[in-house]
């Protein structure tokens, strides 16, 4: 079944008075269950599809200037602001601006599962952090709760921000390069957990990737996007077998060498 699907939809952002655009008539179909790679070199528009898609777009500035957004059969392109975190929810790049440093991790969790399950008794939500702790894999229950975000590695940071992202049962997961500024082995480590997470939790995940490889090791199905306009989307093995546009052939091209 059809999860998400992108219709005809062009963004950009406003810079100097004057709009710019920097996607160009996107058109996606997600299915229940897919891991989906969208996959590009920097400023592509990897991380502008995601905006536009979670409706945080306007935060940085930006609009959709054209196209529709559906969830589910819905169209929620007006709407997306109450589904976010709930239905869709998404892991941004850069975690570092994303937490706030002088919020203790626990209590960012708490709030984050606060915004959609506020009915809870506090025993009731403090048993729901601990159980999403458990299953991001963050041990040691008691200080990682306790802990400002600088206290944290880079890798306990992005679980934190993984936990936030699935503590309200979304259906549909979006990581945006989610293991950037990592080393190799926590990359490895976050994304078998995001491949965990999906088959124990029955998401539907959107891997945002400027490496192939990954896309290859973890997703079903691939995007290939290109200064704005994607250019090139099929299951993963004729992605890798059998490439049609130019730029995939180039990305695949790097991966051999
Ligand atoms: N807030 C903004 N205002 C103006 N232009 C922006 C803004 N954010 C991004 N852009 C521009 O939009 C284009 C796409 O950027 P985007 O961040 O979506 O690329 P990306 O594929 O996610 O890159 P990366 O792999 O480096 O994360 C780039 O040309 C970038 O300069
Ligand atoms: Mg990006």
């Amino acid at each position: 079944m059809n999860i998400l699907s992108i219709k005809n939809l062009s963004a950009g952002y406003i810079v100097n008075s004057e709009f710019v655009e920097v996607l160009r008539n996107i058109n996606l179909d997600i299915n229940e269950g897919d891991s989906f790679a969208i996959v590009g070199q920097s400023g592509s528009g990897k991380s502008t599809l995601a905006l536009s898609l979670m409706g945080l777009i306007s935060i940085d500035n930006g609009k959709i200037s054209h196209g529709n957004i559906e969830f589910c059969g819905k169209d929620i392109s007006s709407n997306i602001s109450k589904i976010r975190g709930k239905d869709i929810s998404i892991v941004l790049q850069d975690p570092h601006s994303y937490l706030n440093p002088v919020i203790k991790v626990g209590k960012q969790v708490l709030e984050a599962l606060e915004v959609y399950n506020n009915n809870l008794t506090k025993e009731e939500k403090i048993k729901r952090v601990q159980d999403i702790f458990k299953k991001v894999k963050l041990d040691d229950f008691d200080r990682i709760y306790n802990s400002y975000p600088h206290q944290l590695s880079g890798g306990q940071k992005q679980r934190i921000l993984i936990a936030m992202a699935i503590i309200n049962n979304p259906k549909l997961l979006i990581a945006d390069e989610p293991t950037s500024g990592l080393d190799a082995d926590v990359q490895q480590q976050i994304l078998d957990l995001f491949a965990e997470l999906k088959k124990e939790l029955n998401l539907t995940m959107i891997i945002i990737t400027h490496n192939i490889s990954i896309a290859k090791k973890y997703c079903n199905r691939i995007a290939v996007m290109y200064q704005g306009e994607l250019v090139e989307q099929a299951n993963t093995e004729e992605i890798f077998n059998k490439p049609k546009h130019e730029y995939t052939k180039l990305l695949l091209n790097a991966v051999l060498e």
